[in-house]
C-alpha cells in the first residue's frame, strides 16, 4: 500500500472562527492503482491531496506513506520524503518561465542530488518533447506544458503521483491525453496515483472513483 489515510480531519483556523474542511477521511491506494476524487468546489479535495502529499499536516488522523507515519517526521524529513517519493501535477503546469524545458527537469534532479541525469532526456523523448528541449514554457502549447509538468513530476521515479485538476487548463482531447499518460505511468511502473478532477470524461481511465462532499468521503 503506497498511501493510507486513517481518520484524517483538517480544521482551518481563520481568526476566532474554525472550519472543518475534512471530517474523518480514510482511504488507501494500492500499488498500480489510480484513484479519482470528485466533488463540488470547496468540498475539501485539494486539502485532502495536500495532506496526502505532506504539503499540509492533518489536525487529526494518520497518514502512512510507503509504510511510514509521516506525522512523526520533522519538516526536514518530510521535505526529503516528498522529493524522493511523491510527484505533484497541478492545474496549471507551474513551469519556471525563464528555464528551458530540459532545465525544468534538471532543477529537480539537482534538488534531489541525483548524480545520474540520463532520465531527463529519456523522459522528454517518452513524452514526445525531445524537439522542445530547448524551448521556453511560453513557446509551448498547453498540452505540451502539462506534459513537461508530468515529466518533471516523474523525474524522481516517485511511488505516489498526486494530480490536482490536471486537465483544467486543457481542451478535452489534450486533457484526455494527459490523464492517459498518468494512467499509463501508474499501471506500467506500479506507481500509485490520486487525481482530483471535475472532468467526468476522464473517469473511465481511473480504477476507482470516490466523492468528497462537505469534507466527508462517499464511495
Ligand atoms: N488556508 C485555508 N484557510 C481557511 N479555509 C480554507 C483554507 N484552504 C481551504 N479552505 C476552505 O476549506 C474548504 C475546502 O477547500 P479545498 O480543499 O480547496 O476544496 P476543493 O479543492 O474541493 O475546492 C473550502 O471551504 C475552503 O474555503
Ligand atoms: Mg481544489
Amino acid at each position: 500500500m503506497t498511501i493510507v489515510m486513517e481518520n484524517v480531519s483538517k480544521l482551518y483556523q481563520d481568526g476566532p472562527k474554525s472550519f472543518k474542511a475534512l471530517d474523518s477521511i480514510s482511504l488507501e491506494v494500492k500499488k498500480g492503482e489510480f484513484l479519482a476524487i470528485i466533488g463540488p468546489s470547496g468540498s475539501g479535495k485539494s486539502t485532502m491531496l495536500s495532506i496526502a502529499g505532506a504539503l499540509l499536516s492533518p489536525t487529526n488522523g494518520t497518514v502512512w506513506l510507503d509504510g511510514e507515519n509521516i506525522a512523526n517526521l520533522s519538516s526536514k524529513q518530510i521535505t526529503a520524503r516528498r522529493l524522493k517519493k511523491i510527484g505533484f501535477v497541478f492545474q496549471a503546469a507551474n513551469l519556471i518561465p525563464y528555464l528551458k524545458v530540459k532545465d525544468q527537469l534538471t532543477v529537480i534532479n539537482m534538488l534531489a542530488k541525483h548524480k545520474d541525469r540520463a532520465n531527463e532526456g529519456a523522459l522528454l523523448r517518452h513524452f514526445g518533447l525531445a524537439h522542445r528541449a530547448t524551448n521556453y514554457p511560453n513557446e509551448l502549447s498547453g498540452g505540451e506544458r502539462q506534459r513537461v509538468a508530468i515529466a518533471r513530476a516523474l523525474i524522481n521515479d516517485p511511488k505516489l503521483i498526486l494530480a490536482d485538476e490536471p486537465t483544467a487548463s486543457l481542451d478535452s482531447k489534450r486533457g484526455r491525453e494527459v490523464v492517459e499518460t498518468l494512467a499509463n505511468e501508474i499501471k506500467s511502473r506500479g506507481k500509485s496515483g490520486i487525481m482530483v478532477t471535475h472532468d467526468e470524461r476522464v473517469l473511465d481511465l481511473c480504477d476507482r472513483v470516490v466523492t468528497i462532499r462537505d469534507g466527508r468521503l462517499e464511495e
